[in-house]
């Protein structure tokens, strides 16, 4: 399948306008890939790979909790591996294959066996936490597809709800792993 292109002429204001600097800033051109699409864009050298992600190309499924790398919320895939977007400028990312909770789908547009597990198993409830637990989970299930309960409580450690009591989560990554193996299966 070709590559799609989109190019985004010019960066969208920080997200608190008071946060603008006095002086217009200058614009580095970067190019991220994305879920497989190449986008051009113009952005200051100081944003976020988060910030770019969703208020750039628009892809809100990245959620921003604490931006200090505590909560989780805004992990995303850099080649493969779970990665704290508010951490990582959006130049830095250049280069590196960026996956997002909208790139876990099966490619048929269906949930990909975690969303589907997470379905399955009442892994959320408010949903805010979720797209950094589907990303993290998702890669985790690579290193071990075949995890313990024990395995899959320390594999989400690093990530923080505030509503669901982490019993449904754990429940959730060892159904998504039973849901891959069967998958390969077919
Ligand atoms: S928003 Fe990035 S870790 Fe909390
Ligand atoms: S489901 Fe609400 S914060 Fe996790």
């Amino acid at each position: 399948m070709a590559t799609q292109r989109v190019r985004i002429r010019r960066s969208t204001p920080p997200f608190n306008p008071s946060e603008a600097p006095e002086e217009p800033e200058e614009l580095l051109e970067i190019t991220l890939r994305v879920n497989g699409t190449e986008h051009d864009l113009e952005v200051p050298g100081r944003r976020l790979l988060s910030d770019a992600l969703r208020h750039d190309l628009g892809l809100t499924g990245t959620h921003v909790g604490c931006e200090h790398g505590v909560c989780g919320a805004c992990t995303v895939l850099v080649d493969g591996r779970p990665s704290r977007s508010c951490l990582m400028f959006a130049a830095t990312a250049q280069g590196h294959e960026i996956t997002t909770v909208e790139g876990l789908a099966r490619p048929d547009g269906t949930l990909g066996p975690v969303q589907q597990a997470f379905v399955e198993c009442h892994g959320l409830q408010c949903g805010f936490c979720t797209p950094g637990f589907l990303t993290t989970i998702t890669a985790y299930l690579e290193e071990n597809p075949d995890p313990t309960q024990e395995e899959a409580r320390e594999a989400i450690a690093g990530n923080l709800c505030r509503c669901t009591g982490y019993q449904n989560i754990v429940r959730s990554v060892c159904r998504a792993a039973e849901l891959r193996r069967e998958g390969e299966q077919q």
